[in-house]
């Protein structure tokens, strides 16, 4: 349709069909099956209103989306068709590492492709929009939904969410194959306070933009359909009905012009929030603050007529609004064919195809990270080797994201192993169970509630130290749960869970060659797993191709060169820790931590166990000092900065090298380092490599405060190594 015909629908359309335009509602409205993602709440919504919402989600497979969009248009007044939208967090069927796994890999345009083939599937299931990515920026690994984001740093989240955007909408959302993605929860969703989803996000303007903002706004300029509000407020108000964060910043500062849509109930939830009196008001502030679609609180179906009745909103603000839906259902091409991809056979060929399995594995095995290596992996395949853990056998190896991945689709690490050269002289046990009895555990369409008697327990135990006395070496498989990150999942305590703390313990007693294949939705507590393991994988939870991705490392088919997107705290009263801090009036000094009236901890040192951007591989890297092409630069100018990586080790191996700067005096502080920029290099043994990095004015402007993103004259450090920790630094300054 032409932009004149639209607005000559929008015209003939009656208010009903304007408001239930701006209505979404859950697949249960439409068929029994589909996937409930939130609250349930009394929403006194009528058949006519289900007769003319404008969308649905939770729903997805061709057949079932095309009858009800058949049923749907024939009775729809003027024939508008439904939009089909559901969260597409990590692949569709073929499932992916989860996204922070997919940080991992430092190889932003491979999510891009991961996105390109969960579209495909989703698309030829019926969908057109997919609730991700999510672009929240993550200190907090109390905060289940850490597994969603690409992690700690502003620019990395930047880069992963423009090419996700990207990898989904394709170059025209007309495409087979593209769906409209939804960059969310904006604004800030990931800094509530102590890690307790949904909490409070207390945060200064000069932070939320300088190191939140980012990533939304890179999706949004990557062409992104759809934003969604989050739960949380900011700055006092409501993100939801937040006229200043929705108005002035995602629509005038950024430009955004496409679909705003609430997060679940987050409508209604501004009643609780104590920012409005009751729904009519909650209608009322979430239309002014332009949310363009109620996800399932049936708020603006059931108040619109009388506000505007009442001349509280004026049919501008609706019309706005509807208009806003039908361009994107226009760009989706759904008024020429409502039914885009779906298409029973086209499903049957692209879901879990090869081609896809193939990428699911390669990105499993580049998200992995390296923690420890004490010459103990690869594995030697003549030892005997016991694979000891709740995950040797654990076949949902998804995050909890993955609505509609199928773990009969996964094979276990047992059968992967046994399908590997590892097979010949391994051994199984699975040691404990995942959980602790007093641990339940809900999902979006599973739950755990696992009570194994003590006596149970110790049979287990004991079996596994038999194990892993008669075994030369021992592969642990352990880690959360996969309930245990997610939505609603945060934890005060972010250790493994103590039975299987307890069996790690027991192994150990009996066998020191351990290795630790650690599976997690978030950065974990490992101190104790690190004290005594040789070796120390992080798996994160990695997908239907994560097992044999496992065997393929384990093995040394494949050196490992994940890095990590998150610290990983030395505990959780750590947290929130995060490399790109402010150096304080006390800032770190080597060797000076821990006198008296330093910014320091009495019980634990300042800096995580391991820190953002570090990962080991098979082999070991030479970097040399960092070489300057000048000492200083203009605005107008640009220094390179180079250095020689070599491959010291012998075998093939892939380093991330990262390049920091630090401005060392500006008109607001500084970060003690930000990641400007990095490259990945494969060398094979002693082979080298020059690795050149430019710096313009671009690298170093923030935000300044005349609250513009500029420059500043003076002194800065660049950094280049192999994680956020190297010291291999150079000066240059910046001058007229
Ligand atoms: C949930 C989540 C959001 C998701 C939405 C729809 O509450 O916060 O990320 O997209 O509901 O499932």
């Amino acid at each position: 349709m032409t932009k004149q015909e639209l607005r000559n629908l929008l015209e003939e359309m009656s208010l009903e069909e304007k408001i239930d335009q701006m209505n979404q509602l859950a697949g249960g409205f439409f068929t029994e099956d589909s996937v409930i993602t939130g609250p349930m709440a009394e929403m006194g919504i009528t058949e006519e209103n289900i007769s003319l919402t404008g969308s649905v989600l939770g729903l997805s497979g061709a057949a079932l989306l095309k009858e009800i969009q058949k049923k749907y248009m024939e009775k729809h007044p003027h024939k508008i068709p439904l939009l089909f939208m559901m969260d597409i967090i990590n692949g569709f069927k073929t499932i992916f590492p989860i996204p922070l796994g997919q940080g991992a890999t430092f190889e932003p345009e491979l999510s891009g492709r991961l996105a390109r083939i969960a579209a495909r599937e989703a698309s030829a299931s019926g969908l057109h929009v997919t609730f991700s990515p999510m672009a929240d920026l993550v200190r907090d690994a109390r905060w289940g939904r850490v597994m969603e984001s690409t992690g700690e740093d502003p620019y990395l989240n930047s880069l992963f969410t423009e090419a996700m955007v990207k990898g989904y909408q394709g170059e025209d959302l007309r495409e087979e194959g593209s769906i409209a993605a939804c960059v969310k929860h904006f604004a800030g969703y990931g800094a509530p306070d102590a890690g307790r989803d949904y909490n409070t996000v207390e945060l200064s303007s000069h932070s939320l933009r300088e190191f939140y903002l980012p990533a939304y706004e890179a999706g949004i300029c990557a062409g992104s359909a759809l934003v969604m509000t989050s739960f949380n407020t900011i700055e006092g108000v409501p993100a939801t009905g937040n006229r200043h964060l929705m108005r002035k910043i995602l629509r005038e500062e950024m430009g955004f012009d496409g679909v705003l849509i609430s997060d679940w109930a987050a409508i209604e939830e501004m009643i609780f929030h104590g920012y409005c009196r009751n729904r009519k008001d909650a209608a009322l502030r979430a239309a002014r603050a332009g949310v363009d679609i109620d996800m399932m609180a049936g708020i603006y179906s059931e108040n619109f007529r009388k506000l505007v009745q009442s001349g509280e909103i004026s049919m501008e603000l609706i019309d706005e609004s509807v208009m806003r839906i039908l361009e994107l259902k226009n760009k989706l091409g759904l008024f020429e064919n409502p039914y885009k991809d779906a298409d029973e056979q086209k499903e049957k060929e692209v879901i879990l195809c090869r081609e896809h399995r193939t990428l699911a594995r390669e990105a499993a095995r580049k998200s992995f990270v390296l923690l420890k290596n004490e010459e103990i992996l690869p594995l030697d395949k003549k030892k005997k080797t016991a694979y000891i853990g709740p995950y040797t056998e654990r076949r949902n190896l998804m995050g909890s994201w993955s609505l509609t991945g199928d773990e009969k689709d996964i094979a276990t690490l047992k059968e992967a192993v046994m399908n590997s050269a590892l097979g010949e002289n391994a051994v199984f046990c699975c040691g404990s169970p995942m959980l602790d009895n007093d641990v339940s555990l809900e999902g979006f369409q599973d739950c755990i509630k696992e009570e194994i008697p003590r006596e149970e327990q110790e049979r287990m135990l004991a079996k596994a130290e038999e194990t892993a006395r008669n075994a030369e070496i021992v592969v642990m498989a352990l880690g959360e749960d996969r309930l245990q990150s997610g939505e609603a999942t945060s934890r005060a305590d972010i250790q493994i869970p103590g039975i299987q703390q307890e069996l790690f313990e027991r192994v150990c007693r009996v066998n020191h060659q351990v290795i630790v294949v650690l599976f997690c939705g978030r950065p974990l507590d490992i101190r104790k797993i690190a004290e005594k393991a040789k070796g120390i994988l992080v798996a994160w939870l990695p997908g239907t191709e994560g097992a044999g991705a496992i065997t393929d490392v384990l093995s040394g088919d494949y050196s490992p060169c994940g890095k990590l997107p998150m610290s990983f705290p030395y505990c959780v009263g750590q947290v929130p820790v995060h490399y790109n801090e402010y150096a304080t009036g006390r800032p770190h000094v080597p060797g000076k931590d821990k006198d008296r009236f330093r910014s320091k901890y009495l019980d634990i040192p300042n800096t995580p166990l391991y820190p953002f951007g570090y990962g080991l591989s098979y082999t070991e890297f030479s970097i040399s000092p960092v070489e300057l092409s000048s000492s200083s630069m203009t605005r107008q100018g640009q220094i390179t900065a180079s250095v020689m990586v070599r491959n010291t080790g012998n075998v093939k191996g892939t380093e991330t090298v990262q390049m920091y700067i630090h401005d060392i005096a500006a008109s607001v502080v500084r970060p003690v380092k930000e990641l400007k920029s990095f490259l990945k290099v494969t060398l094979e043994p002693g082979e080298e490599q020059k690795v050149s990095f430019a710096i313009t004015d671009r690298e170093l402007r923030f935000l300044s405060e005349n609250g513009i993103w500029e420059s500043e004259l003076g002194e800065f450090e660049v950094f280049i190594g192999g994680s956020s920790a190297t010291e291999n630094a150079a000066v240059f300054s910046l001058t007229l």
